[in-house]
C-alpha cells in the first residue's frame, strides 16, 4: 500500500476530490491511504505561516519551519519520504515523469505532496526537502492544490490495479510516441455523424490498423513536439513518414540578392559542397527530392558533371551512400519547375516556405513549432533556400509561410546554405529524444 501525505493551506479542498471514482475505490481497496493536513497544524499557535519576502516587491512567503515540521512528523510517522513541491519554475509535468516517478517512488516508504500558496515557499525549503518540483505548465495559479490533485490523478492510474482494466492504461495517449486513437460508442448515428464501419466489422486486424492510423493522424495534428521528443520506435518513425506530407527543398541560384555595397537581384555560381552536403541532409530528414534551380546553362553543366561522378559507375562503387542521396538532386532552370514538377507528382502545389538569414516582414511568419499549421492542409511543401545575400523580397513574397532565422545567443550570424538547411531541416522534421529509456 502506497501511503501519501498531503500537507496543504487548504486540505479541505481534497474532501470530496478523494472520495471520488477511482480514489475512492483504491483507498477502500487498501492500494492506497491519503492523509491530507493542514499546514497551519504545523505552525505554534497564533503565530503565521508566512511572512514579506524580503527585499523590495510584494508578496507573502511560506516560511521554512513550518515545512520542516510538516516532513519531520511525516517522516517519523510513515519512513522515508519521496516529496514533491509544486511551482511554475519546476519540470513540466508529462507522462513521461509521471512513469518515472512511479519508479523512484518505490525505494521510498511514502508519498508527500506539498502544494504552496501566497508567493510559494521559503525557496531553502525546496532546495532542503524536493525530491521533485512540478509545474503543470507555464501558468501561473493561485496555489499548487489544482497541480498536487492532477500529478495525484496521473500518478495513480499508473499503481497497479487502480484502473480497473491495465489494457486501458497501456494504449493511454504518450504511452509511446503517439497520442490515443478516437473512441466512439452508441448511438451509431449521432448528429448526421456515423460511427466508422471499420470499428463495428468484427475484423481486428483492419480494426488495429484503422486506430493506428487514427492515432498517427491525431499525433502529427497536435502533438510533434511530443512525437519528436519520444520516437524511438522504427515502425512509428517508418509510419510518420509516410503519413508525412511530401517535403522537398530548393536551393536558388536566381531570384537572390548579390553584391556588397549595393545589394540588387541576381545570379550566384554553385557550390560543389551545397550539392552533395545538402543532399545528404535531405536524405536524412525523409527529404523525398532537393532542387537546384540556376537559369545558367554552364552552371546547370557543372552541377551534372558532379552528379554524374556520384550516379555513374566510378561515384557510386566508391560511395553507396552518397549516390542514395544525390540520386534525389535534380537541376531546374527556375523555381517554377520546380513548383510545376511537385505539383504534377501531387496533383496540388506545394506550400512554399522561405528560409530567411534575417528577419523579414510577412503574413505567413510561423516558427519551428507550427508544423501542424502546414500539415493539416495536407500538401506537398517546398522549403525554400537562398545564396548570396539571400531570397529576394519578391520571393519571398510570393511564399505562403516564412521561417524565422536561426541561429544561436550569439550576434554573429553568417551560417553556410548547407549549415542552415541542416538545422532547419533538424527544427521542422527532425527527432530530438528526451527520454532514452
Ligand atoms: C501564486 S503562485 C506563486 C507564483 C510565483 N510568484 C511565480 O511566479 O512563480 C502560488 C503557488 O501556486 C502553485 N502554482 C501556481 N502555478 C503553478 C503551476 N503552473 N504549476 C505548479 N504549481 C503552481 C505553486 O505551489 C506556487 O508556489
Amino acid at each position: 500500500m502506497l501511503h501519501i501525505s498531503l500537507i496543504s493551506v487548504f486540505p479541505e479542498l481534497y474532501r470530496s476530490f478523494l472520495q471520488t471514482s477511482l480514489l475512492k475505490r483504491a483507498q477502500e481497496r487498501s492500494i492506497i491511504s491519503v492523509e491530507a493536513d493542514s499546514l497551519f497544524s504545523y505552525s505554534p499557535p497564533k503565530k503565521r505561516i508566512d511572512a514579506p519576502a524580503f527585499g523590495p516587491g510584494a508578496g507573502m512567503v511560506i516560511k521554512p519551519y513550518v515545512v520542516q515540521s510538516a516532513v519531520e512528523d511525516k517522516q517519523k510517522k510513515h519512513g522515508n519520504a519521496f516529496k514533491v513541491f509544486f511551482s511554475p519554475h519546476g519540470k513540466k509535468l508529462d507522462q513521461a515523469l509521471l512513469r518515472d516517478i512511479a519508479k523512484r517512488l518505490k525505494s521510498f516508504d511514502h508519498l508527500m505532496l506539498l502544494p504552496a500558496r501566497y508567493e510559494g515557499m521559503d525557496a531553502r525549503v525546496e532546495d532542503e526537502y524536493a525530491d521533485e518540483i512540478i509545474s503543470i505548465g507555464d501558468v501561473v495559479l493561485m496555489g499548487g492544490d489544482i497541480p498536487a490533485m492532477i500529478f495525484l490523478e496521473g500518478l495513480l492510474r499508473l499503481l497497479p490495479n487502480v484502473v480497473g482494466k491495465q489494457a486501458s492504461i497501456e494504449d493511454d495517449s504518450f504511452t509511446g510516441a503517439l497520442v490515443d486513437y478516437p473512441a466512439y460508442t452508441e448511438p451509431i448515428e449521432w448528429q448526421g455523424k456515423k460511427v466508422p464501419d471499420v470499428l463495428r466489422s468484427g475484423n481486428h486486424g483492419a480494426i488495429e490498423q484503422f486506430r493506428r492510423a487514427q492515432a498517427l493522424e491525431r499525433t502529427l495534428d497536435g502533438h510533434v513536439q511530443w512525437l519528436r521528443e519520444h520516437c524511438v520506435d522504427e515502425r512509428d518513425k517508418k509510419d510518420v513518414l509516410q503519413k508525412l506530407p511530401a517535403h522537398y527543398v530548393v536551393l536558388m541560384h536566381d531570384e537572390v540578392l548579390i553584391g556588397k555595397k549595393e545589394i540588387k537581384p541576381g545570379v550566384t555560381s554553385v557550390t560543389s559542397l551545397d550539392i552533395h552536403d545538402i543532399a545528404r541532409s535531405a536524405c536524412t530528414y525523409g527529404l523525398s527530392g532537393y532542387s537546384i534551380v540556376t537559369p545558367l546553362v554552364d552552371q546547370q553543366k557543372i552541377v551534372q558533371t558532379l552528379l554524374d561522378f556520384w550516379l555513374n559507375g566510378q561515384g557510386q562503387a566508391y560511395n553507396q551512400n552518397r549516390f542514395d542521396a544525390v540520386k534525389n538532386v535534380t537541376i531546374n532552370k527556375s523555381l517554377d519547375d520546380v513548383i510545376q514538377k511537385i505539383t504534377e507528382s501531387h496533383g496540388v502545389a506545394p506550400l512554399l516556405i522561405a528560409t530567411s538569414a534575417k528577419k523579414v516582414e510577412h503574413r505567413g511568419m510561423i516558427t519551428f513549432f507550427d508544423q501542424e499549421v502546414v500539415w493539416r492542409q495536407k500538401r506537398s511543401v517546398l522549403l525554400i533556400f537562398g545564396t548570396g545575400q539571400g531570397l529576394t523580397s519578391e520571393l519571398i513574397e510570393r511564399c505562403n509561410y516564412v521561417l524565422p532565422p536561426v541561429g544561436g545567443f550569439s550576434e554573429y550570424n553568417h551560417l553556410s546554405v548547407r549549415s542552415a538547411a541542416a538545422i532547419v531541416f533538424d527544427r521542422w522534421l527532425g527527432i530530438n529524444l528526451k527520454d532514452l529509456s
